[in-house]
């Protein structure tokens, strides 16, 4: 019997593609795409994709897998589980563990770890601070590296670069993407004083956390990015005020929003979900949500990541604000944004380009990011009929648990390919892990 031509081909899908979206058969050999178009030749595997969608992989470009230091919430396996039966096919991981990924020994034993149960590819952060930063030059371009993240203001872990100085160090030294959370930490210090007092309600969370917080650190942000002349990527953005100011400054940052902040909005969530609901930066009041969505649609927003953070339910049912913000999300990002694509808030072109062609344009990721000859053959297939009900119990994270359980919604992942392997089909996992550390072009 002679070797078929292909390893997989999916057949008659409706392709989501540069050029449009259009019905094409898709062929992968070898980890990469070969053909696309009416394709007649053997394959060692043919699937029929007729009525489905077919994405190129998705890719979660911030993700908090708390391996090392918080393997009690969450690790890579399980982190990169989730992924998979969520229909990414990459993640770029963030450095807030214990220890921090703030040294190239730190970084070798998170690659280490990775490799043993990688159900998805995978790219790590470096930790950015005054103390590494005349290391990051060399240090940043490291394989396994998606580029250096800082955090003006404290959250989860150790990692702060709160003072201007500290932060134009971090920007003097390299040239790949800095990923910025951007509050800021003095007006916060102030305001838990002044204003969140001995309050235990987690519904102040928005108002302590505030606006003028986020906005103060992020015009810093990109003042001190044009004294450097470095662009900056301006994580998780809350408020009309900073995507009024961060939209007449795209010459030099790039922007992020997530699945959250364009679904959930105070005081509701709160009230539906007290401290499962407690992020940072905070969910918003609606009008915030509304100028996120006209961001989308302007063209400001560049990425949607998930922020996927887990802490356990236990962590969570502590006293606010004794309790850890953040939630979980890598595995409903994509049933959430479908959802929202089923209902008319954007394009399926347009979110294609905010978690593919957005990561690879921004973070110049090789060869991953649209579905083209040569590039990887990573797709997230979809059903964009079908209506399925996000649950706790459906969770891969070692947490457990979703700030969407009970909410049915339509448009569903059904299958996840990583370099031409089906990882998950039909929401089971399938074969081994396969991940893959992601390779980036050399920045200009
Ligand atoms: O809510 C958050 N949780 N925001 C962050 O920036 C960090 C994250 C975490 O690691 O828990």
């Amino acid at each position: 019997m002679s070797a078929a031509a292909y390893d997989l081909i999916l057949k008659n899908g409706t392709a989501v593609l540069p050029e449009g979206t259009h019905t094409a058969d898709i062929a992968v050999k070898d980890g990469k795409i070969m053909a696309i178009g009416k394709i007649d030749g053997e394959a060692t595997e043919t699937i029929d994709c007729t009525g489905l969608h077919i994405l190129p992989g998705v890719i979660d470009t911030q993700v908090h897998f708390r391996e090392p230091g918080g393997t009690h919430k969450e690790d890579l396996e399980h982190g990169m589980k989730a992924a998979a039966m969520g229909g990414v096919t990459g993640i770029f991981e963030m450095p807030n563990t214990n220890p921090l990924t703030t040294t190239p020994e730190a970084l070798q034993d998170k690659l280490g770890r990775a490799s043993k149960g990688a159900w998805c590819d995978y790219a790590f952060y470096f930790g950015g601070t005054a103390q590494n930063a005349k290391n990051l030059s060399e240090w940043e371009n490291l394989p396994g590296v998606c580029g250096v993240k800082i955090f003006m203001g404290s959250s989860t872990g150790d990692l702060l670069s709160a003072t201007d100085d500290e932060v134009l160090a971090v920007l003097s030294n390299g040239k790949r993407v800095v990923a910025a959370h951007a509050e800021d930490e003095m007006m916060m210090i102030e305001n838990k004083k002044n204003i969140l007092g001995d309050s235990t309600d987690v519904a102040m969370h928005h108002i302590w956390r505030s606006k003028e917080s986020c906005l103060s650190a992020t015009t810093r942000l990109v003042t001190l990015a044009r004294k450097a002349g470095r662009r900056v990527h301006v994580l998780h953005i809350t408020s009309a005020e900073e995507m009024e100011y961060l939209a007449q400054n795209k010459d030099i940052a790039s922007v992020e929003v997530l699945p959250n902040h364009l679904t959930l909005h105070a005081p509701d969530c709160y009230n539906k979900l007290g401290t499962l609901a407690q992020q940072n930066p905070p969910i918003r009041e609606k009008e915030h949500q509304d100028a996120l969505w006209r961001a989308i649609d302007d063209g400001t927003v560049d990425i949607i990541g998930s922020d996927h953070a887990a802490h356990t339910m236990e962590e969570k049912q502590g006293t606010y604000p004794s309790t850890p913000s953040g939630t979980p999300g890598v595995q409903t990002l994509v049933p959430i944004m479908l959802d929202h694509v089923n209902n008319g808030k954007l394009t399926l072109e347009r979110f294609v380009d905010l978690v593919c062609e957005g990561p690879h344009r921004i973070h110049q990721i090789a060869g991953k990011g649209r579905i083209t000859k040569g590039y990887d053959g990573d797709f997230t297939i979809v059903d964009m009929n079908k209506t399925e009900t996000i649950t706790h119990a459906q969770q891969q994270s070692k947490c457990g648990w979703t700030p969407y359980d009970g909410k049915t919604v339509k448009g569903w992942p059904v299958m996840t390919v990583v370099r031409g392997n089906i990882v998950m089909r039909d929401g089971e996992l399938q074969g081994t892990p396969k991940g893959r550390p992601i390779a980036f072009r050399e920045t200009l």
